[in-house]
């Protein structure tokens, strides 16, 4: 992972500035509990990857970044508010190395936080200092980019209860879950830094597809990696049943009594809410472990790897019509980072 040092330190040196404006939208005020809560996942880090996005891209069609700051504060923004919820939803206990929201602060006051997040996304748009018809264009976007993480966040939840999701099912969801904000990203930074449709287009069709790579390589993290290191629960996945492009090739290619085997665990503890207590215990780390190996008998957790690897470098192809710059090879090389990460 040494290739990647440089990229961190420019990742982290802009990470500063946009905390900066992100926590002075929510200050340590009165109520206590609501701004606490809300300023938990900021003050936790995070990799900080969909402001980079922005502030990048915007450069990268020869933009000022200083004019796209406060909207790369709007997407970490919406980006938090989303994890909050997500949280919820998922019932997971860590995040980002530290108890979630709701276990801290418990679910209603995690909802309101959630709520705040989302609308202090607004408000920085809002403050963004860009002509008011960029402004009026980012907002479209921002806005169209929140509908489809609802839409998709409810297509993995309903599909938690269903049997089988075929292909395009799991790539709509997620597309819709994670694909929209990294396209957002992208696209927000072309459009301050830019006329030019070609490149706001490009960069667009870049983001989606560097979108859905990460979340098909979350799905894998969420199975392989060291959960220390990832900050997040490991196997949650399997716990709660959740249809992952891993699990589709699985049961596209594993024998019914392999099929059967897997699904004693498989969503075994969806919707109980004393699941991720049990996330230390022994015995369903052993039934988890049992399932991973499962999906790792027939190669179903390589194939979604490379699959991820396949897409970026076919979003990469979409900046070749970029000129070349500093901004477009940390784009480029972001994205190749995006599906060998371990967290
Ligand atoms: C996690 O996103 C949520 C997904 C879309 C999979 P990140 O992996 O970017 O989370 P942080 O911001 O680094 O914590
Ligand atoms: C995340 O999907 C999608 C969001 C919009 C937050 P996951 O549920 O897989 O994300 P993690 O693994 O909890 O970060
Ligand atoms: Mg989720
Ligand atoms: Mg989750
Ligand atoms: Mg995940």
């Amino acid at each position: 992972m040494d290739k990647y040092d440089d990229l961190f330190t420019r990742i982290r040196k802009r990470a500063g500035r946009v905390d900066e404006v992100i926590l002075g939208l929510i200050p340590d005020k009165e109520p206590r509990e609501l701004y606490g809560a809300a300023r938990h996942y900021p003050l936790a880090g995070g990799k900080r990857v969909r402001p980079f996005v922005v502030l990048r891209a915007a450069e990268a069609v020869g933009g000022d970044p200083d004019k796209a700051l406060y909207p790369a504060a709007a997407v970490e923004l919406i980006h938090n508010y989303s994890l909050v919820h997500d949280d919820i939803m998922d019932m997971d206990e860590l995040r980002r190395g530290r108890p979630t929201v709701h276990k801290l602060w418990g679910v209603n006051m995690a909802i309101l936080a959630g709520d705040l997040l989302f609308s202090k996304a607004f408000e920085a748009i809002a403050k963004a200092n860009v002509s008011p018809e960029k402004k009026a264009r980012v907002l479209d976007v921002l806005v169209r980019t929140s509908n489809m993480l609802c839409e998709g966040q409810a297509l993995d939840i309903e599909f938690e209860e269903r049997e089988h999701v075929a292909v395009e099912e799991y790539l709509r969801m997620i597309s819709g879950k994670t694909g929209a904000l990294f396209q957002g990203s992208a696209e927000i930074g072309a459009i301050i830094g830019t006329d030019n449709e070609e490149y706001i287009r490009a960069l667009s069709r870049w983001g989606m597809n560097v979108g859905i790579a990460f979340q098909i390589w979350d799905d894998v993290l969420d199975l392989i990696a060291d959960e220390e290191k990832l900050g997040k629960p490991v196997g949650s996945d399997i716990r709660k049943g959740k249809k992952t492009l891993i699990v589709s090739h699985f049961f596209d290619n594993a024998s019914e009594e392999d099929k059967a085997e897997f699904m004693k665990v498989f969503g075994k503890y969806a919707g109980d809410p004393t699941g991720d207590a049990l996330i230390h215990d022994d015995k369903v780390k052993e039934e988890v472990a049992k399932a991973i190996e499962l999906l790792k008998k027939y190669g179903s957790i390589d194939y979604a790897a490379h699959y991820a690897k396949n897409l970026v470098k076919e979003a990469n192809e979409a900046l070749k019509i970029l000129p070349e710059s500093e901004a477009k090879k940390d784009l480029e090389l972001l994205a190749e980072f995006l599906v060998e990460r371990e967290f």
